[in-house]
């Protein structure tokens, strides 16, 4: 265990082989990222919608910080709260309603466009020739996505960068201005199209899922993808066997705070311990069934899932229909953040 870096643990090449072989006993305390490390899938199941753990709160952190060093983080603080994994109790039911019942009426609307957009995105793999999948293909139909989601025009978040690494705790306070410049300019653009009279609940929903939907997409369809295409070498697209549920995950781990003490294979887990869960490993179990814990479970159970799982099936019937092959040429993990798995690059060859 001594050999990993549980900062980089998820992104890093080793961490497949990791999952398949492992028979080690979790969890275990790492000093480096001052959590418990969950890894073992079955472990993580029983974790998962713990009632004894919740989701760290944000807007605090971000308080403390404003205070401490005197800079400006009001528009973070703002965005957390309309996002219902940093509240907690009642405060969490009215949040997660909220979001649902946005969702809920935009969701066909984006529903409907999954076949023209999935078409024109991707449709560089009807084509012989060379081409990086996540600038080309995935960033732009994700934004597109992200617009239709969020309801607001194409295009308008075409400078957005940040907004889904609000999560990561590792950022520097250099990073952790700039995601608030950004997001308090995206908060201008949605109200600049709302027009004035827009109230806050309707500019903080939409903001809301700019930065819950953005990054988890981009990571689940670039990285699925990539295990997909290095996995089938030589065979023809027509010729792979696509899975109902994306195969790896862009939201690699989920972490908590213990909130009542309580005892897992021995260990003691006290009030203030950090847990960070390993969702990742449920890629290693190769059923459908298990991969759905990607969306984690319990109170905070993603609210996108089905839409997810659409987007990604309009992939793979797009792409199950492209007599031709496509073999990846070179890949990158991003390593600009510390909490979502993403290709930085993805090039791949299609040929006949
Ligand atoms: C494949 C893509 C996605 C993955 C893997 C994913 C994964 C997750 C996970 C693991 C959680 C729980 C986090 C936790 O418990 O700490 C979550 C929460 C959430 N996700 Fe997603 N997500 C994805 C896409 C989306 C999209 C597209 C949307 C919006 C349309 C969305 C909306 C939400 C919301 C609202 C929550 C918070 C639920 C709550 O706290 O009650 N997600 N997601």
């Amino acid at each position: 265990m001594d050999s990993f870096n549980f900062l980089t643990f998820h992104r890093d090449e080793a961490r497949h082989a990791f999952y398949r072989t492992r028979r080690t006993g979790d969890p275990f305390f790492d000093p480096r990222t001052k959590t418990w490390i969950v890894t073992d899938p079955s472990d993580c199941r029983q974790l998962i919608g713990s009632e004894k753990l919740q989701p760290a709160v944000y807007a605090e952190d971000y308080k403390r910080l404003s205070e401490r060093f005197n800079i400006d983080f009001s528009a973070l603080i703002s965005a957390f709260s309309y996002i219902p994994l940093c509240h907690h109790g009642d405060r969490h039911a009215r949040s997660r309603r909220m979001a649902s019942e946005f969702l809920a009426a935009r969701r066909n609307v984006v529903a409907e466009h999954i076949p023209e957009l999935t078409a024109r995105h991707l449709s560089a793999f009807k084509r012989a020739g060379k081409f990086e999948v996540m600038s080309d293909a995935i960033e732009p139909m994700i934004s597109e996505y992200i617009c239709l989601i969020a309801g607001i025009e194409v295009g308008s978040i075409h400078d957005c960068r940040h907004a889904s690494l609000i999560f990561d705790r590792s950022s520097g306070l250099n990073k952790r201005q700039a995601m608030d410049t950004e997001i308090a300019s995206l908060r201008k653009v949605i109200v600049s199209q709302l027009g004035e009279g827009a109230t806050e609940d309707e500019v903080g929903l939409r903001l809301a899922y700019v930065i819950l939907g953005m990054d988890p997409l981009k990571g689940m369809l670039g990285e699925s993808l990539h295990k997909i295409l290095e996995s089938n070498g030589d065979r023809k697209l027509t010729e792979i066997s696509f899975p109902r549920l994306p195969p790896e995950t862009g939201v690699p781990f989920i972490e908590r705070l213990v909130v009542i003490p309580f005892c897992f294979k021995s260990i003691a887990f006290n009030p203030g311990d950090r847990v960070r869960i390993f969702l990742q490993s449920f890629a290693a179990e190769l059923s459908d069934l298990s991969r759905s814990n990607f969306f984690g479970a319990g109170a905070h159970t993603c609210l996108g899932r089905p839409l997810a799982i659409e987007i990604w099936n309009g992939v793979t019937s797009f792409l199950s229909e492209i007599p031709l092959r496509a073999s990846v040429l070179s890949y990158a993990p991003r390593t600009s953040d510390y909490v979502f798995t993403c290709p930085d690059e993805l090039v791949v060859e299609v040929r006949a």
